[in-house]
């Protein structure tokens, strides 16, 4: 088995300008692409582990063995989190939540605009690397949370709806550390019609 790194499902120019070509290149053709590979690597040879699904081994993680588990978590979760991410975005579509997803926005954070200003607050807040999201949780409840380094709501129980990549890798050629800018500009390209499509399963 050997995990492969999606293409991208848009120009690397069209997030443009709120995300620059050169950064979008960097984080998918290196980044992630650099994750998939030392996952692939770790797993080299271990047919116990064929088969498997990436959440599987990232939400089983005991069960991946010893000596192989921390680059299992790490770099699958890496990989996990950044094809989440790439997905999370388009470059064009409607720019507010509908149907039913809105609902949920409205009855937990009174507006979209107010639930991005929490999204934002607590990706700004997020110390080092790591991820901001919003979810659901089990009771069907949205909840925005942050994730160190290459963690996931997944191993919570929850379904991800909405991500953003808090590293520095994804923001700082453009923003360099004005982190809270490029959280506040990322809005433009959020894909609403896979958020929606998430939140209904
Ligand atoms: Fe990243």
């Amino acid at each position: 088995m050997a995990f492969t790194l999606p293409p991208l499902q848009y120009p690397y120019d069209s997030v443009e300008p709120y995300i620059d070509k050169e950064t979008m290149q960097i984080h998918h053709d290196k980044h992630h692409a650099a994750y998939v590979n030392n996952l692939n690597a770790a797993i080299e040879g271990k047919s116990d582990l064929a088969g498997k699904s990436l959440e599987n081994l990232i939400i089983n993680i005991d069960a991946v063995p010893e000596s192989i588990r921390n680059a299992v978590r790490n770099n699958g979760g890496q990989h996990f989190n950044h094809s989440f991410f790439w997905e999370t975005m388009a470059p064009q579509g409607p720019k507010e939540p509908a149907g039913a997803l809105a609902d949920a926005i409205k009855a937990a954070f009174g507006d979209p605009e107010t639930m991005k200003k929490q999204f934002n607050e607590a990706g700004t807040k997020q110390f080092g690397s790591g991820w901001v999201w919003l979810s659901k949780t089990i009771h069907g409840k949205l909840e925005i949370s942050t994730t160190a380094n290459q963690g996931s709501p997944i191993t919570e129980g929850k379904t991800p709806l909405i991500v953003n990549d808090l590293w520095e890798h994804a923001y700082y050629l453009k923003y360099q550390n004005r982190r809270a800018d490029y959280l506040a500009a990322w809005w433009n390209v959020i894909n609403w019609v896979k958020v929606a499509d998430r939140f209904s399963k």
